[in-house]
């Protein structure tokens, strides 16, 4: 990742406005490779229907999380890993220009089925208090804006972002206090979506 390139921007927009867009993170061909490897898994039969509450209180609650996720587990397809090589290079500058101190990073793909959503939340449950930075990678190709499924971002109970789940599209924002929600699709709406962490404190 160049100095001065695409992530510079990213990461000064994620400064300054605690969120930042970077289009064509993955060529159109990556997406493609990508996606095939989520819908592989999810032939699989390896998504499965998320969850809310914390280890105890798990439930699963439709009006309130529609998606289905698969953690991103060895044994790694070419193009899966290849996807973790550019996000190292993301933890690491984020580190060297913001000194956020990411030490690793979790990932699953999310599949949302047609009308599922992700109603307003915050990215730190209970245990997860390590997230500092939340992304989404969009594994959307031909993404119609009419189709809806935007990523919509709060302040203070005001929308103030609006984001198509566009192919190759990478967001992100920082985990502490950033209420978002994910909005109904009507087509499926794939991600791979994850937290670089710090520490335990
Ligand atoms: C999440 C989430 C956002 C998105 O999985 O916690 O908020 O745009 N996803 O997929
Ligand atoms: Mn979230």
């Amino acid at each position: 990742m160049p100095a001065q390139g695409p992530a510079a921007q990213l990461i000064a927009d994620v400064r300054e406005q605690g969120f930042g867009v970077l289009d064509d993170f993955l060529s159109h061909k990556s997406v493609v490779r990508l996606r095939t490897c989520a819908d592989l898994r999810s032939i699989r039969g390896e998504f499965k229907a998320a969850a809310i509450g914390s280890a105890r209180t798990r439930q699963r609650r439709e009006d309130i999380r529609g998606d289905f996720t698969c953690w991103l587990q060895e044994p790694l397809y070419p193009a899966e890993r290849e996807t973790l090589a550019l996000l190292e290079q993301v933890r690491l500058e984020f580190n060297r220009r913001m000194l956020l101190g990411l030490l690793d990073v979790e990932i699953h793909y999310a599949s949302f089925p047609p009308g599922a959503a992700y109603a307003r939340h915050v990215d730190q449950p209970q245990g997860a208090h390590q997230r500092r930075l939340s992304f989404a990678l969009y594994l959307n190709l031909e993404w119609d804006a009419r189709a809806g499924g935007e990523l919509r971002l709060y302040e203070a109970d005001r929308a103030i972002a609006d984001i198509e789940p566009r192919g190759g599209r990478l967001v992100c924002f920082l985990t502490q206090g950033r209420v978002h929600e994910v909005l109904p699709a009507k087509r499926v709406r794939m991600a791979l979506t994850g937290w670089f962490r710090a520490r335990a404190e």
